[in-house]
């Protein structure tokens, strides 16, 4: 570039451009629209899905790393993957609402084109159910052969909560391994809630442990509020009408918002006292 200019000059060596680091033209090739002639709204359909796909990409690579710091014992570091996963996760929920400027019928001009796809078949989105710890395995039947063996490795490898749980479990001997990764629908375990009742009665006993855990408390909420978020907007644009991926839609989804990722830390909270060992 001439000297003076106020255009930016070139930095290093090589010739790697932002299009190719990116393939930026790979990425805009990708979106077909279905309906013919294209309808306008199903541009925004298209990248607002693929765009939450990309995203999930990033939350497993995240997640895996996270889990990996807590094998390692590794408690802040596991929460700083952990808090970014709670931003991206605020990301995606505000992102949704996006699709409420599109009108209801504009959607159905084009929603029969889709059918039978649905989110429901979203791989990535089962993957992150279970690498963060929700493994129904019901779910192994909607996929095709090659989609079934990727779940099922995701089933078999341990997901956050189990190294969270199982990192407790090496703590405080009290809590037996088998029990160290309960599911949402098991009564609360004694041991684990006693664990956790001192931790969140003295929080500045074991900081770091307490950071990890609000952080993952931070993260069940706002995987559930991507949930209520989601269901909000496809009742306010589909009403009741069944899911292109053949569920009853709302009802379904409105079942699936309470799902719980760390159910003991939100039963603790009911369990606690106010006096603080520090208060006295
Ligand atoms: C017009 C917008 C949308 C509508 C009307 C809609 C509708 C639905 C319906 C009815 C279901 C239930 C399954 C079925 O029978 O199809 C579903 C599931 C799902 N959708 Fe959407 N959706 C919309 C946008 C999105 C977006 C942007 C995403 C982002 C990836 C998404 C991801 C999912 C996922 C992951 C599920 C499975 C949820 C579960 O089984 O827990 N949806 N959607």
């Amino acid at each position: 570039m001439p000297n003076g200019s106020e255009q930016p000059t070139a930095y290093g060596e090589g010739d790697l451009t932002y299009e190719d680091y990116l393939r930026v033209k790979d990425l805009l090739s990708l979106q077909h629209p279905q309906s013919e002639p294209p309808h306008h709204d199903e541009m925004l359909f298209i990248i607002i899905h693929q765009s939450y796909e990309l995203w999930f990409k990033l939350l497993l690579h995240e997640i895996d790393t996270a889990t990996q710091h807590l094998h390692e014992g590794n408690k802040l570091q596991a929460r700083h993957f952990t808090n970014r996963v709670v931003e991206i996760m605020d990301l995606l929920t505000r992102q949704i609402h996006i699709l409420e400027t599109m009108d209801p019928v504009d959607f159905l001009q084009f929603r029969d084109r889709l059918a039978p796809a649905s989110g429901f078949q979203s791989i990535q989105f089962r993957q992150l159910e279970y690498a963060l710890g929700l493994k129904d395995e019901s779910y192994l039947e909607f996929f095709d052969d090659e989609s079934t063996k990727r779940l099922k490795q995701r089933l078999e490898q341990p997901s956050l909560r189990d190294a969270y749980y199982g990192m407790l479990a090496q703590r405080d001997n009290e809590i037996p391994p088998k029990t160290a990764a309960p599911s949402q629908d098991e009564d609360p375990d004694e041991a684990i809630l006693h664990t956790l009742q001192e931790l969140y009665e003295d929080p500045s006993s074991q900081h770091p442990l307490y950071l990890l855990t609000e952080s993952l408390v931070s993260l069940d909420q706002q995987f559930g509020l991507w949930r209520e978020h989601h269901v909000r907007v496809v009742e306010r644009i589909i009403g009741h009408k069944r899911g292109t991926g053949g569920s009853s839609g709302v009802e379904y989804l409105k079942k699936t918002t309470t799902k719980r990722l760390f159910p003991h830390l939100w039963n603790i909270r009911t369990y606690l006292e106010g006096d603080r060992v520090n208060d006295a």
